[in-house]
Order: C-alpha cells, then structure tokens, then sequence
C-alpha cells in the first residue's frame, strides 16, 4: 500500500514521461483492436436480428440455420466472447506490458499464437452452433473439441501475462494486472469445471455432461454468473483501472479502495451464482445464499464505481473535448445502474416477479450495452491512436455522433424491456375474481410485440454507432499522418506509470 501514496508523487509522474526502451509487442495487439471491432459489428448485427425475429417471427425464414433458438447464441457468443473476449485480451496484453515495463512473455510469436488460436476457438464454436452441435448449455455452448482447445490456449494466456509480471522491471504491479489475472485464473477454473464431459466417442461431436440433474444446474449457473463476475466484470475492471487515469490524465482516485474493490469482489462474487436458481429443486438454504451474497455484492460494486468516475475529480471539462472519455465515464455509470439492478433482482420476492421475463434482458444489455460495450469504445479510442501513432482519432465529431446514437439506442432498449418485463410479469400473475388466470400465455405474447420493435430500433441505433466507429478507425488509420511521438509517450498521470 506504500506505493499508493508514493504512486501519486508528481516526481513519480514525471519518470513515467521519460521513454523506456522496452521493445513492446505490438502488431498482434493491433490485431486484437480490430477483431474486436469486427465481432463487435457482427455481434451486434445478429442482435438486431434475433430482436427483430422476437418482433416478426417471419424473419427465421423456416430454416433451421436461421431459427432464433440457433442464431441466439450465435449473438451471445460473438458479443460475449469475441467482441469481448477480443477486447479483453488485446488491452491485457498492452497493460501488462506498458505497466510492467517488460517485452510480453513468448515474444511477438506468442502474440499471434493468441491471436489465431483465440479466432480459431471462435469460428469452431460458433459454425457449430449454426448447424446445431451445442452442449445446450448458457454461455458455454461449445462441444468438447472447442473445449478442448480453448484450455490449451487459455494455459497459453497465463504463462505470457505472468510470465511478463515476473520479467518486470516497475516493481509494483499496477492494480489493473491483479483484475486481469484474477479474470484469467478464474475463467480456466470455470471452464474446466463446467465441462467435464464424455464424448459419446471420439469420432462424435456430441458429449454427456458429467454432473446431472440439480448438481449439474448448479455448476452450470456457478459458472454462468461467474462468467458475468470475472470475464464481464473483473476484465473489463482491469480496463476500466487503466484507461480512464490515462485519458483523465488523473491518478486513480483511491488506490486503497481499489484494493478493497478487487479482494471483496474476488470473494463474494463466487458465491452468488444460486440466485439464478431460485425457487427450483436447489435446496432453499442455497437459494438464501445466493441471495445474501448478491445483495452484499452490491457495497464493492458501487466502491469501485465511485473510484472510477471519481479519478475525473478536477478533469470534469476534459469530458467537453474528449468524447472517448465520455464513452468510459458513461460506462461506470452504467455499471453502477446494473450492479444496483442485480442486487435487487436477487431478492427472491422480487426475482418471483423478474425471472423468465424481459426484465432480465433490460437488466443483462444494461450491463452489457452500457458497461462493457461504452468501457471497450472507450478503450478503443484511446488506443488506435497509440497503436497506430496518430496524434488523434480521424474526427472526434464521429465520436460524438457514436456516443449519442448508441446512447439513446440503449435507452430505447432498457427501458423497452423494463415495461415489457414487468407488464409481462404483472400479467402471468394476475387472477380474476374467480382464482382463474387472467390472461392467456398468447395474450401475453402479443402485448410484448410494441416493446420488442422499439427494443429492435434501439439495437439499430447501437450498431449504426459501431460502424461509424469503424469508419473513424479506418480513416485514422489510412488517412492519419505517423506522428513521432504519439499519445504514448504523453504525461501520465496515474499511481504507477505505464511508460
Ligand atoms: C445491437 C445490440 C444488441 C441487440 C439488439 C441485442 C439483442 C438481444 C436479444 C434480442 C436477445 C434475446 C433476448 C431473449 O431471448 O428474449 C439478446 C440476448 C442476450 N444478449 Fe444481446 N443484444 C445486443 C448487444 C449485446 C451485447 C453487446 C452483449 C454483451 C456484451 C449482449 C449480451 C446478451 C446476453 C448475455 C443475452 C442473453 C440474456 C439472457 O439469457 O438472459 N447483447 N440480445
Ligand atoms: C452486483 C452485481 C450483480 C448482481 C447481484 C446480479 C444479479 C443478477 C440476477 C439476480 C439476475 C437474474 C437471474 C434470474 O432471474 O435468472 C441476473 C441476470 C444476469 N445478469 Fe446480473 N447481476 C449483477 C451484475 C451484472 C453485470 C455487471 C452484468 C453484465 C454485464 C450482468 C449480466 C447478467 C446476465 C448476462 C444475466 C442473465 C443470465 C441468464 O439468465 O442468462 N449482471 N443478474
């Protein structure tokens, strides 16, 4: 903790001016930013779809190919896992290295290593799921192959992000690094635990997941919240502890209470996961757990919320002429609104009313819309310059159009399906005088139809924003001038310097 007060001396700022000679890797993490955009673009596109079919279910075309229950996590997946998991481990691999002053373990070759092996992960799953081959499991789709070989690579991705921690030469290891390896560790213990599985045989792409029944639901939702704990939240916390001090040009705002964020999140989170099983076969002391540990969750959640938009104190005019800021500030915000949310979701009173309905959904694209997707925009925009060497985006005015059209698109989405969710709650239990339900399952349906076209035009709204954003790269790439000394080698200001 000596380093937290020392961290801010401005004598420590100024070394972080001075160049370090480190030769980074760097190709393999521009390969990264693309991707991420490139899935983004995709994700998002079958969002738009599959909210469209919600809304004229003509549009599943009669095939099985193009069936809703297909192309669903297809857009899971491809937000989750490719726009995410691509964005998740380009910017770890950068942090790591600017922040630890030292060459990525493996060299360049590792680089691309995970660059391809991660691609190659994503096309096997998700031309899989096309054609029917899933374990039918949320958020861990994939049949054993895919599994297979995204443990190899995963081992791969430890060994270079703490290989480069130990080659370091800043002694202190920035509190971004610790969300990092944490998302690391604990997605490889998730993974292998909720796939222990049996081929049907060797030759089969079908496999019998080993624990069944209520066991396997548990792991199954252990892993499922876990992956919003630590592949949604701790990785893009990593983020979050990195970009904002840098384009605030502001140490964080308390790295004590980053500490204090990082090791409680780390210990509840692991414990909430049965709050996706209430009132089922789960005993009833697991379900209260669960629910415990969710509403506690909430405290941390929102430490590390007024940590970040609090690193802004004294650089609130920046958020004026800095409209990739913007997109980083808003998240935080976001993922303070949804940290709120999921607390209140736990509740089993209230989760008698929410769960099965659109409330969900509001509350997951809160989170997923707003946090993870504003944290990775914002990532972005400070990066390609980096990587590229431009003194700045192509046009910041582009950005700020990207800001208000995927703004309001995730207003029109959220708060389409809050009325949704409630109404369709309110109306599943509604009786009449005489104990009868008072309207029938389609009725139900059909009253969700005006929400679901507004949810469809916000997703609109959302991708179009995405693919000015690709635009603007593409220009500040192609049209920019290579410029010396890019924003890299720029003042920073935070804890402990990146370069
Ligand atoms: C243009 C943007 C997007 C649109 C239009 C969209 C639309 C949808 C739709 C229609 C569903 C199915 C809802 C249902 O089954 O009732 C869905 C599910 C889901 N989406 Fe998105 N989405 C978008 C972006 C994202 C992003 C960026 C993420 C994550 C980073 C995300 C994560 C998810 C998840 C996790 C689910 C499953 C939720 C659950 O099972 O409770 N979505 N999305
Ligand atoms: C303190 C933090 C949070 C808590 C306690 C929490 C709690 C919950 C609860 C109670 C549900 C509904 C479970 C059900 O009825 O089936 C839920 C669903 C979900 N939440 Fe959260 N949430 C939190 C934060 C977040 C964040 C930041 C994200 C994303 C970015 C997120 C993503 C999701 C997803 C994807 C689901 C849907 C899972 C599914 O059924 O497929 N949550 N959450």
């Amino acid at each position: 903790m000596a380093s937290a007060s020392m961290a801010a001396s401005p004598g420590n700022w100024a070394a972080a001016r001075q160049g370090t000679g480190v030769a980074y890797v760097e190709d393999p993490i521009r390969a990264f930013a693309i991707a991420t955009m490139f899935w983004g673009i995709v994700g998002f596109l079958v969002g738009v779809v599959i909210a469209s079919q919600l809304a004229w279910p003509a549009l599943n075309l009669g095939l099985e190919w193009t069936s809703f229950g297909r192309l669903r996590p297809v857009h899971t997946s491809a937000v989750i896992f490719a726009f995410g998991g691509n964005a998740l481990l380009g910017t770890s691999l950068y942090i790591v290295q600017r922040t630890c002053r030292a060459r990525l373990w493996g060299g360049e070759e590792m680089g691309w290593w995970l660059f391809w092996g991660y691609q190659f992960f994503i096309v096997t799953a998700a031309l899989g799921y096309v054609l029917g081959v899933t374990q039918g499991k949320e958020y861990a789709e994939p049949e054993w192959f895919s599994d297979l070989w995204l443990t190899v690579l995963w081992v791969m991705y430890l060994l270079a992000y703490a290989g480069t921690i130990m080659r370091r030469e800043e002694p202190h290891i920035y509190v971004a690094n610790w969300f990092f390896l944490a998302f690391i560790i604990t997605v490889a213990l998730l993974h292998i635990g909720n796939n222990v599985s049996l081929p049907l045989a060797l030759t089969s792409t079908f496999s019998y997941a080993a624990p069944a029944g209520v066991q396997g639901a548990m792991i199954q939702w252990w892993y499922g919240h876990n992956a919003v704990g630590f592949f949604l939240t701790a990785g893009f916390l990593g983020m979050m502890y990195y970009f904002i001090p840098k384009q605030a040009e502001r140490p964080v705002y308390s790295y004590r209470l980053s500490i204090v964020h990082f090791w409680s999140i780390i210990f509840l989170y692991i414990w909430a996961g049965p709050h996706h099983l209430h009132y089922t076969a789960l005993p009833d002391w697991a379900q209260t757990l669960g629910m415990v540990f969710s509403v506690m969750l909430w405290m941390p959640s929102w430490g590390g919320m007024i940590n970040g938009i609090m690193t802004l104190s004294g650089a609130w005019d920046k958020l004026r002429t800095n409209a990739g800021l913007r997109f980083s500030v808003t998240a935080v915000a976001f993922y303070g609104m949804s940290t709120f949310e999921g607390p209140v979701m736990s509740i089993k009173a209230v989760n008698s009313l929410s769960h099965y309905t659109d409330w969900t959904i509001g509350h997951v694209h809160s989170g997923a819309l707003g946090w993870n997707g504003f944290i990775t925009f914002g990532a972005l925009y400070w990066l390609i310059p980096v990587l590229w060497k431009r003194a700045r985006m192509w046009s910041e005015a582009l950005i700020a159009w990207h800001f208000w059209l995927a703004t309001l698109g995730i207003v029109l989405y959220i708060t389409a399906m809050w009325v949704s969710g409630i109404m369709q709650g309110l109306m599943w239990r509604a009786y009449d005088e005489l104990g009868f339900l008072q309207y029938s399952f389609i009725e139900t349906v059909a009253a969700m139809h005006p929400y679901y076209v507004i949810r469809a035009l916000g997703g609109v709204l959302y991708l179009s924003g995405a693919i000015l954003m690709a635009w603007n790269v593409f220009k500040t790439i192609t049209a920019g001038e290579e410029v010396e000394e890019a924003r890299v080698a720029a003042p920073a200001a935070q804890p402990v310097p990146a370069e």
